[in-house]
């Protein structure tokens, strides 16, 4: 049974649209990662955007509980249930239906859909929600309704946010196999297992605890596809169905182990860990040393350490992609096109890792044996600065052995490098966008209209003016500033990439135009009053023309990155101005100077074909069939404009050409690395472009004047010619240097100091003289260089600069006839060849 397609099927019949699931990383700065069905709906529920129509929803939503408020990541592994990634099967209600229809919906799919059978069901409510305890009863016993708490039945998606009381389905898997103590209906045995959760939301809470009520009481469900895939499988763990046991088996396979279950924790983990790290890196998270690049890494170097324990020591991760894709890809799809990409990643990481987890697991190792029972918070810094282990992996290792960590010092400790680090940090200065008018604005006018797209001016009304603190006023005087609210503007807001209108509105000057909660609002500097009401003259600066040039090139450049490098690449953000553009996207090695080459020409050779541009308005599941790139993550209205632009088609808001060859010419100004797997382009068209062949010939001018007019190649290789030839002068001059020569005992002695090719004067001394013994001493770049020769003579050259050497700090050897030596203390060369001479004396 495909349970997945039944849910979402099920709840179509029932007049709910199917959406598909949003991205793990959510439009939301108060949550880590999406970790419940509802929380792409958040301002849906608290009013702050409209409610869609239809007002009920359904979907399969992925989510990551791996930090935050609900973080499972400890528990992985060790028990039947937790996951850091899982699918959450929901529907949900903006202020439609509520508790007799959630219930009703939930009970039927569960009875007659899953089939499950009702004498294995028993369901909780809130203590005080008699409701819900009188609408269960319509459909199960009262002796099956029980009745708890805050803690059980009382459910929030985060600190903050919408939350309610919630009634919860659960599932008897038998007292023939579970009979602990705690296998009663609220106790933590694994008999009655939780199935279901139907939020009734109905509050919303902020961080000072206050809870609001919505503006409308709400539903959000949400029941585990892992779990009831267990259970109508009959499996008593998650990992025994089909969604992990073809994973542990391939982890088996490449351990060449049996998995058995009793012992079998780190196969689960790793099962796990693989599903989380494929969907964060195909959905753009990297690797990183923060934030929830850190998450994925913690996961990731959890699971290799699991694979070392299982005796895995080369990198294996990388080796499930496949499986998981084969598993997931045909509900996921973007999964089969990034996948390549993913193994990448994963392998580049697991190498990083595995070449410091051996020294690491030592300087761990020796610690524990000197541990009774806290381990120590600087080591475990340690091990996670140097070796990279995260706190949570070595806290990991000693839960194993029933150990802890000092995690107050080793917070301490982190605390103190970060403080290094970020000494001037600063606030983002949210605080005035957080207690703004927003909510009133939208309540009154709704969403303002953008008429921008084919006009940069308009004569417009003043709905509304907010001063600095985002307050409502009604004037705005003469050197004050603002915001402004027209109802409707040909000013651009900055969004997807493209920065904010800047222009005139009667003698004001725009100077930004952005986005706040979905209103529209251009800041102006008021040079004469303005009030709400005023009908006042729209212009948008010229610069927007030259903005939408660069934000049409960044589509053909996209495409021609696609083209060249492959389909893996996706854009992980981008910002187009009036004189130049960037674009990053996901890509594992530096672009080669021959395929950059390519792309700029890819995209200049659309420029030249020209073509007009498309913009068709259509839902976004007819965009994505036609084949247009939307961006992961990227929050989409229902109707969405699809940009066609030469061999590009894209879901796009902003302002384009209306015909590309109007973007003139491109030229790639820098390829660099962002972070790990995350290339970016600069790059310049039309006037920009212009100006960068302009500086670029003007900086060729002056090479040439100052290379006297001549060609700057042919001069370049003759000014190579004429350094090569100054530099064999330079040695034929030094070889040529006289020195010093006494004869003791009938042998020439040489000693002195020489800075030349020590070993061609050497060769040179010996060839002129029948018996000689030569000792040079040469300071270079601070060093100290000896070498000794020695020709028909009882003094051996290895052994005097061996005796010599330690005089300049240092040491050497050699043959007989030749010998050198390396030195430091370029201070010492006249004590050392002093010695040196003592030395020759006392052997002639
Ligand atoms: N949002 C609810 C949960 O995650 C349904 O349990």
């Amino acid at each position: 049974m495909d349970i997945r397609k039944e849910y979402l099927e099920f709840f179509k019949s029932k007049g709910h649209e199917v959406v598909a699931s949003s991205a793990l990383v959510p439009d939301d700065a108060t949550l880590l990662f999406t970790n419940a069905g509802m929380v792409p709906f958040k301002s849906i529920f608290t009013g702050d955007v409209p409610r869609p129509n239809p007002p009920i929803r359904t979907s399969c939503q992925t989510c990551i509980r791996a930090g935050g408020k609900h973080n499972d990541l400890d528990n992985v592994g060790y028990t039947a249930r937790h996951h850091t990634f899982f699918e959450m099967l929901g529907n949900f209600s903006f202020g439609e239906y509520f508790k007799t229809e959630a219930i009703a919906y939930a009970w039927e799919f569960v009875t007659e859909i899953l089939k499950l059978p009702k004498d294995r069901l028993y369901v909780t409510v809130h203590e005080n929600d008699d409701e819900a305890y009188e609408i269960w009863q319509k459909h199960i016993e009262k002796e099956r309704i029980y009745k708890f708490g805050d803690k059980d039945n009382f459910w929030a998606m985060g600190d903050t946010g919408p939350c309610g009381p919630c009634s919860e389905i659960f599932y008897d898997q038998g007292a023939e196999h579970f009979n602990s103590d705690e296998d009663y209906m609220g106790g933590d045995g694994d008999r009655f297992l939780e199935i279901w959760n139907l939020v009734f939301m109905q509050f919303e809470k902020s961080s000072d605890g206050t809870m609001t009520p919505l503006p409308k009481p709400s539903i959000d469900t949400g029941m585990g596809l892992e779990r009831v895939t267990a259970i109508k499988e009959g499996k008593f763990s998650n990992y025994d169905s089909s969604l992990f046991m073809p994973l542990i088996n391939e982890v088996a396979k490449i351990a060449n182990l049996t998995y058995e279950y009793e012992s079998g924790a780190s196969f689960r983990v790793i099962s796990d860990h693989i599903r989380s790290v494929v969907f964060l890196l195909a959905q753009g998270v990297n690797f990183d040393k923060e934030g929830r690049g850190y998450v994925l890494r913690r996961i990731l170097r959890r699971a290799l350490r699991h694979g070392y324990l299982l005796g895995i020591k080369e990198p294996f991760m990388y080796r499930l992609v496949d499986k998981v894709v084969e598993l997931m890809g045909g509900h996921y799809e973007y999964l089969n096109e990034k996948k390549e990409y993913v193994k990448e990643l994963i392998k580049l990481e697991e190498e990083r890792f595995l070449a410091t987890i051996a020294a690491g697991l030592d300087l761990f190792n020796e610690e524990l044996a000197k541990t009774k029972d806290i381990f120590s918070g600087e080591v475990a810094f340690k091990l996670y600065d140097t070796y990279g282990f995260p706190l949570d992996l070595t806290a990991d290792m000693l839960r194993e052995k029933g150990l802890s960590v000092d995690a107050t010092k080793f917070d301490t400790l982190m605390s103190e490098q970060k403080a290094r680090a970020k000494a001037s940090w600063k606030g983002s200065g949210d605080a005035a966008k957080e207690s703004g008018d927003f909510k009133e604005l939208l309540e009154k006018f709704g969403k303002n209209e953008f008429i921008g797209y084919d006009s940069l001016s308009s004569t417009s009304r003043v709905l509304a003016l907010l001063n600095n603190e985002f307050k409502i006023t009604n004037k705005l005087n003469t050197g004050e500033s603002g915001y402004i609210m027209l109802d409707k503007t040909p000013f651009y807001a900055q969004s997807g990439g493209q920065c904010g209108d800047s222009g005139k509105i009667n003698d004001n000057k725009v100077l930004d135009t952005k986005k706040y909660f979905e209103l529209n609002l251009s800041q102006i500097q008021v040079s004469s009053t303005i009030s709400v009401g005023d009908e006042v003259e729209c212009k948008v600066s010229p610069n927007r023309l030259e903005i939408r040039r660069h934000h049409s090139a960044t589509h053909l450049l996209h495409a021609a990155l696609r083209s060249v490098l492959g389909s893996h690449i996706s854009q992980a953000g981008s910002s187009v101005e009036a004189d130049k553009l960037r674009f990053d996207f996901s890509h594992p090695k530096p672009v080669s100077s021959d395929e950059l080459a390519q792309i700029e020409k890819f995209v200049n050779d659309q420029i030249q074909a020209g073509a007009k541009a498309k913009v068709e308005i259509m839902d976004i599941n007819s965009a994505k069939n036609s084949g247009a790139i939307a961006l992961f993550g990227e929050k989409y209205g229902d109707e969405v404009r699809v940009l066609t632009l030469g061999c590009s088609k894209e879901l796009c808001g902003g302002t384009h050409v209306e015909n590309i060859n109007e973007i003139g010419s491109f030229f790639i100004t820098k390829e660099s690395g962002v972070s790990a797997g995350v290339r970016r382009i600069e790059a310049v068209c039309s006037r920009a472009a212009l100006n960068y062949a302009n500086e670029l010939r003007n900086e060729l001018e002056e090479i040439k004047a100052s290379l006297k007019g001549a060609s700057p190649i042919a001069a370049i290789a003759k000014l190579k010619d004429e350094i090569k030839s100054l530099q064999n002068e330079i040695k034929n001059a030094t070889s040529s240097v006289e020195l010093n020569s006494k004869l003791i005992n009938g042998i020439n002695v040489v000693v002195d100091e020489f800075n030349g090719d020590i070993k061609a004067k050497i060769d040179e001394i010996k060839n002129k003289f029948d018996s000689v013994v030569i000792f040079l001493a040469s300071a270079k770049d601070g060093k100290v260089m000896l070498a000794a020769g020695s020709k028909n003579c009882n003094i051996k050259a290895g052994e005097l600069v061996k005796a010599i050497a330690p005089i300049v700090g240092g040491g050497g050897g050699g043959r007989d006839d030749f010998a050198t030596a390396g030195g430091k203390d370029i201070n010492k060369i006249s004590n050392a060849l002093e010695e040196a001479n003592k030395l020759i004396k006392s052997k002639l």
